[in-house]
């Protein structure tokens, strides 16, 4: 059999939602970042460090304008086709630290998630693997017009889940995990290099292109 043609140019960025030096999410993202490359796309790596942001705060931004973390976050969002976010479970939802960085950049016109496309992961120490946040955090993405792929993956028992190489033990589970990324980043490279896809996407949606409802608020 011939080699598959190699994949049309995406990049996409890859960071987790945990500041934890140890972290399993931190883990699992650069599990991500590495299966991208190894099908054909580019990786930005970010960091939460790097987008790290005081509270929210009108007052702040009428007077001083965005903080540094919120101009990063959505420097590095503008420069790719979609992200891919592993995030902790906080008390059955979304980290704080990630909400909050979302609503600063969210005040950004043209609000730089709608219409990008994102991969949800998460890896936890608990059987279900965090996913309960992850449905949380679909939310604010949606409502901001951000393609959020259907599926999505956790890691449950994250702590003894890695080997030393950094894969995921279970064989069926890294298989599963590959087929993840790998349909992600068909949808991101279908979005962008063939736009009668994007078309059906949005159209499957219920959305159309439409002033009155365009996600700008
Ligand atoms: C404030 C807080 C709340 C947590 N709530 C949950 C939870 O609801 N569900 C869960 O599975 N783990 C919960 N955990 C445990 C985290 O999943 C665990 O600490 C995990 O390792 C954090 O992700 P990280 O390793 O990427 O930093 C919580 C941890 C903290 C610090």
């Amino acid at each position: 059999m011939s080699d598959p043609l190699p994949r049309p140019p995406i990049t996409l960025l890859v960071f987790s939602a945990s500041l934890r030096a140890g972290s399993l999410n931190t883990r699992l993202a650069e599990l991500a970042a590495v299966t991208v490359e190894a099908n054909g796309g580019e990786v930005d790596r970010g960091s939460m460090r790097e987008f790290d942001v005081p509270s929210f705060d009108q007052d702040v931004l009428d007077r001083d304008g965005f903080p540094a973390g919120a101009v990063e976050f959505r420097a590095q969002l503008e420069r790719c086709d979609g992200f891919v976010i592993a995030a902790p479970e906080y008390n059955a939802s979304m980290p704080g630290l990630l909400k909050n960085a979302v609503d600063w950049v969210s005040r950004y016109r043209p609000q730089p998630f709608n219409e990008k496309y994102g991969l949800l992961l998460s890896a936890s120490p608990s059987m279900v693997g965090g996913n309960r946040g992850l449905w949380a955090l679909r939310v604010p993405f949606e409502h901001l017009g951000a393609r959020i792929y259907p599926d999505m993956f956790s890691l449950a028992q994250a702590h003894t889940a890695f080997t030393d190489e950094g894969r995921i033990a279970d064989p069926r589970l890294q298989e599963r995990f590959d087929t993840n990324i790998v349909n992600f980043m068909n949808a991101v490279e279908a979005s962008k290099h063939y736009p009668c896809a994007k078309r059906a996407w949005v159209e499957y949606l219920g959305e159309r292109p439409e002033p009155a409802t365009d996600r700008v608020e």
